[in-house]
């Protein structure tokens, strides 16, 4: 453990769930609790909870809980030590210097200082001789001198360690360039530089850091783009390349593209407000470091097939925000052969201009018009058969929008497209919608028949494999946590004997801290368990217990273990003949004796 305990319990004393909770998320009273939208997932009708007497959280929609500290952590994408570091802050404590997690948080700030030396090193390059052939490539890309400062661009040098070379003589050390992404080993052990002979592309997140970097081949090898990997100071998921400069801009939207260069050209062309996920799907924790910066978003992907579902995607997980959605569609460009082939922002920018992507950006559809025109597209609406079909598929569509007035507004303009009467159509939508909660009903109470399955935990790695016997430990550790004066009744219980490694470790960790006099509470744990086991015990002291039965409960409790413990080992001992064997042998022979005991 690295901070000490007594810091630890003053922080967290200190540290009041609600004030912290409450300083990011609107909370309201309700019955002797504190309820609010979840800031982890996107929802409208609340169901975070805060507890304040037990210092936790938990949301019922997805599942994320623990103390004070894991809440810091997820919202503010800190590590466990920077989480304690900026709570001590915010309370106003020293926090006890050498351990091992300040030693991460410094690891990470030489990783940072690393990629912002790396990156002075290749725009250096990018004006010396070598640099030529990445000069050339941005001129035939049109992008401007004054641009390609702006990004921090710069070149790669055609060789296997000029980089390396340059950062060791700055005092970096290999294992330091390898865990940043900078050099990789070779099959022979050798180490040379990831990035020869490409544009670089400095990734820089919100505060200013170069967290990584994207590159580009000059010619049409492959890979195309090569990017860096997850590193401790970058993770995908959380990042949007051109964020930096977008959070500047005065435009009221941000526009989300695919590519890097497309973001580049569209800067460049004054549409200061685009940003990329660099070619993977949009992310909820994107949507969320978006949501600090605007409440419009554009999406301007590919017009292609795998345009059309990230399209589709990133409305779905849209859906139910605060966020107001509208889609810009590319037209495809007619070659001179008549073909239609997709082009991106940065191809139409240059050959239409920046008015006509102006144009574009004013036209652009809310989410719902993108789907009707996705549907209506699929159909020949001159052919009778063709219009039924069309009027049950989008009948489906208008059933899910949960506004009265959109529903209104779109039924009536997809009987005009069908040319049947509003009347028609709206019957056809209050039936879709009949049939949808038919089956949502049904679903639910397939969910409902199949409890196992419901009772396994959210996360793969903590699954159950005796479930008979993990809800009995929850059931212990929920007890042990609700009313630490049953301790002494859990006395004959032992790690062991617990089937769910993580409910058995929790429990082994809760009588540590008890015989250590430490406050016996969930928030305490956070040092030793990952989010996601937080998130799962907390999850578990939101099941109801009836506090009546305490006593009676935790006997059954623990005879239930003891009982799957025992099937669990008389099995092993079939599998194994020898552990058979001295099984017997110990039960004749009573060594062992709890048995005789
Ligand atoms: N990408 C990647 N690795 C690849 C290909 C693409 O990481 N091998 C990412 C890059 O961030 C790229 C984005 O996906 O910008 C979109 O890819 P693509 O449409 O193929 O490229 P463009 O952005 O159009 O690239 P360019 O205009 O430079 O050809
Ligand atoms: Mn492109």
């Amino acid at each position: 453990m690295a901070f000490p305990q007594p810091f630890m319990d003053e922080l967290i004393a200190r540290s009041d769930i609600v004030d912290i909770v409450g300083s990011y998320v609107p909370l309201n009273i309700k019955s002797g609790s504190y309820w609010g939208c979840c800031p982890f997932h996107n929802e409208k009708t609340p169901s975070f909870h805060v507890l304040q007497d037990k210092q936790i959280y938990y949301c019922f929609g997805c599942k994320k809980g623990g103390g004070v500290i894991n809440f810091v952590m997820e919202i503010e994408g800190l590590t466990f030590p920077e989480a304690v570091q900026f709570l001590a802050k915010r309370a106003g404590m020293e926090v006890p210097t050498d351990n091992t997690d300040q030693d991460v948080a410094r690891k990470r700030r030489r990783m940072l200082e690393l990629n912002r030396d790396a990156a002075k090193f290749y725009y250096q390059t990018l004006l010396q001789p070598e640099g030529q052939g990445v000069r050339d490539y941005l001129e035939r890309r049109q992008i401007s001198k004054a641009t390609a400062v702006k990004f921090g661009m710069g070149a790669s040098p055609d060789s296997w360690d000029a980089l390396m070379m340059a950062m060791i003589q700055k005092g970096y050390t290999k294992a330091e360039l390898l865990s940043a992404g900078l050099v990789v080993q070779g099959k022979n052990g050798k180490l040379y530089d990831k990035f020869r002979n490409r544009l670089m592309l400095p990734v820089i997140d919100v505060q200013g850091n170069v967290v990584a970097f994207g590159s580009r081949v000059l010619d049409k090898s492959e890979p195309k783009y090569m990017n860096s990997p997850e590193t401790p100071v970058y993770s995908k998921r959380r990042t949007l390349y051109g964020l930096n400069l977008a959070k500047k801009s005065k435009r009221p939207n941000i526009i989300l593209c695919e590519g890097n260069l497309d973001i580049v050209t569209l800067h460049q062309a004054g549409f200061d407000n685009a940003v990329a996920s660099m070619g993977t799907a949009l992310t909820p924790e994107q949507i969320r470091l978006l949501s600090r910066f605007t409440k419009e978003l554009i999406l301007c992907y590919d017009n292609d097939n795998a345009g059309k579902i990230a399209t589709e995607k990133a409305l779905q997980l849209l859906n139910n925000t605060e966020f107001t959605v509208r889609v810009l569609q590319l037209p495809k460009r007619r070659t001179e052969d008549g073909e239609y082939v997709k082009q991106d922002a940065d191809d139409f920018i240059k050959l239409q201009g920046a008015d006509a992507f102006e144009r574009l950006l004013t036209d652009s559809e809310n989410g719902i018009e993108f789907r009707m025109a996705q549907i209506a597209g699929k159909y020949d609406l001159r052919d009778d058969q063709s219009r039924i079909a069309y009027c049950e598929e989008i009948s489906n569509l208008l059933a899910a929008l949960t506004s009265a007035v959109e529903r209104e507004v779109y039924t009536n303009r997809a009987a005009e497209a069908a040319k049947i009467t509003p009347d028609a159509m709206r019957l056809e939508v209050e039936r879709a919608t009949r049939r949808k909660s038919a089956q949502e009903r049904k679903a639910q109470l397939r969910k409902d028949l199949n409890p196992a399955a419901q009772l396994q935990p959210q996360e793969r790695s903590l699954r159950y494999e005796n479930v008979a016997s993990a809800l009995a430990e929850e059931g212990v550790i929920r007890l042990m946590l609700l009313d630490d004066s049953l301790f002494p009744e859990v006395y004959p219980l032992q790690p062991e004997e617990f089937s769910a490694p993580l409910l058995g470790r929790a429990f082994f960790l809760l009588w540590e801290k008890r015989c250590a006099g430490q406050p016996v509470t969930l928030a305490s744990l956070a040092a030793e368990l990952s989010p996601e086991e937080m998130s799962h015990l907390t999850g578990i002291c939101q099941k109801p217990e009836s506090m009546d039965n305490r006593h009676k409960a935790l006997a059954d409790y623990i005879r239930i273990i003891k009982k799957e413990h025992q099937k669990r080992n008389a099995s092993d001992a079939q599998e194994d003949p020898l552990l058979a064997a001295t099984q017997k042998y110990r039960n004749k022979s009573g060594i062992g004796g709890k048995q005789h005991g």
